[in-house]
């Protein structure tokens, strides 16, 4: 945590959003960039770089895996690659700090190296499933443990890899992305079969660093032994961030507001889907071109407009996985209800969010009801005042700020430190934006 860590927000009630803004780098991309470009032959540059607590955590790991890395400023990387094989032992266990796509990836990127290594993390990342990764690893010949499934995850060094041919039973990014990362050190040809879409950056990613990565309908397959060449990595703006925005623009923009260069990567842009099937006013520019990673970039423009309460459908939540925190606040500020099924998998995030959600609807005068795999919100058009506790969690916090647009009375947001996890610089673009907005 940062010596500036806040520890509460406060929140005026209201407030109109206008104008324009450009959110921080995409995360999921940046954890990427740095793991790819760590085990790539020459030097990687990475631009746009999400310089939050998350990312840093996979830095310093990288470091103390023996990669040499270089920051000339908070967005520019240089990554001096070190070879799939330059990987050198670490002297301690690598701390993933609040990040499970860090841990996940380490996972499978570790699990066919020379050397042992442990992973850990903070207190929630330490309660976090991580058999999902373990099994098809061990499936590929990897020795991992893990305790009742939890980190510390230990790996031992020297197993040597064989491709699977693996299903899914969970949509699950970070699962994939473990797989095809250890299947680079596999033998044989490593297939991946997703139950429903999820975001592809790691495929789009290897392709860039010039590895082949086939792609057969569900199915990625990827041939053992592939080096990875350096290139050059432009990261977009992260559309989980935006989406903060593009919630708060949907309550209060009433002459617009636009968001600047957002990733747009198919798997992730979900929430745009269901905030149009409730009446929202979104209107997505993409930019010809990809950036240097393959990857789609738009700006986004949306008004306010009056939201009805929906069924979501099931297909669509792996697509808006993150975004569900502050899709609850645009359901309690619709007019109707809105029901979530399917969603189980919210439960094992940062915090189990559909508890942590419920909480604070509750705290803010929303009716609803808590289900195994979802959440019913009943609109009320706001909210009412008062405090509720993010759990530490960095989503769950920035929801809450953003629903001070529509409440009756002051907000107060606990626990908010762990923003600095996924969106340093929250607190003043959300202020230039309109949001009013304290941390203390
Ligand atoms: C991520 C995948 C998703 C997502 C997480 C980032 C990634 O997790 O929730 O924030 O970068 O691959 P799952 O793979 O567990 O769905």
């Amino acid at each position: 945590m940062s010596a500036h860590a806040v520890s509460r927000y406060h929140l005026e009630p209201g407030g109109s959003i206008a104008g324009e803004l450009r959110v921080p780098g995409d995360k999921s991309i940046s954890h990427r960039a740095l793991m790819l470009g760590g085990i790539a032959e020459g030097t990687t540059e990475v631009s746009g770089f999400l310089a939050s607590e998350d990312c840093l955590a996979t830095l310093a790991a990288l470091e103390a895996l023996g990669v040499a890395i270089e920051r000339p400023e908070r967005e520019r990387v240089i990554v001096r690659g070190a070879g799939l094989d330059g990987l050198r032992a670490p002297s301690r266990p690598l701390d993933m700090g609040n990040a499970g796509t860090a841990m996940r990836l380490f996972m499978g990127l570790l699990a066919g190296r020379p050397f042992d290594s442990t992973l850990i993390g903070d207190a929630s990342l330490m309660r976090r499933p991580m058999e999902r990764v373990a099994v098809p690893l061990r499936q590929m010949g990897a020795r991992i443990t893990t305790e009742n499934g939890r980190p510390p995850v230990r790996i031992e060094g020297g197993q040597p890899l064989h491709a699977i041919d693996y299903d899914l039973p969970v949509a699950s990014a970070q699962v994939k992305s473990a797989i095809l990362l250890a299947g680079l050190t596999a033998s044989g040809e490593t297939r991946v079969t997703e139950p429903a879409p999820t975001r592809d950056h790691t495929e789009r990613m290897l392709a860039a660093f010039g590895v082949r990565v086939d792609r057969r309908g569900a199915t990625a397959a990827l041939a053992g032994g592939q080096r990875l060449r350096a290139t050059r990595i432009e990261v977009p703006s992260d559309f989980s961030s935006a989406a903060f925005f593009l919630v708060a623009g949907c309550l209060a923009a009433r002459s617009g507001l636009t968001l600047r260069g957002v990733g747009i990567n198919p798997p992730r842009t979900g929430l745009i889907e269901i905030l149009r099937a409730m009446g929202a006013d979104i209107r997505v520019r993409p930019r010809i071109e990809r950036t240097a990673s393959g990857e789609p970039a738009a700006d986004i423009e949306v008004h306010a407009s009056a939201l009805r309460g929906i069924e979501v459908p099931r297909a669509l939540v792996p697509l808006a996985i993150d975004e569900f925190p502050v899709f609850f606040i645009a359901a309690a500020c619709a007019e109707g209800d809105t029901l979530v099924r399917g969603a189980e998998e919210l439960r094992v995030k940062e915090t189990d969010r559909l508890a942590a959600m419920a909480e604070g609807l509750g705290r803010l005068g929303v009716e609803h009801e808590l289900l195994p795999d979802g959440l019913k919100v009943r609109g009320r058009g706001g909210f009412r005042g008062g405090t509720v506790d993010s759990h530490g969690d960095h989503r769950i916090a920035m929801a809450f700020a953003i629903a001070s647009l529509r409440a009756e009375a002051p907000i107060e947001v606990l626990d908010v430190a762990n923003v600095a996890t996924s969106f340093p610089g929250f607190v003043e673009i959300a202020r230039g934006a309109g949001v009013p907005i304290e941390a203390a």
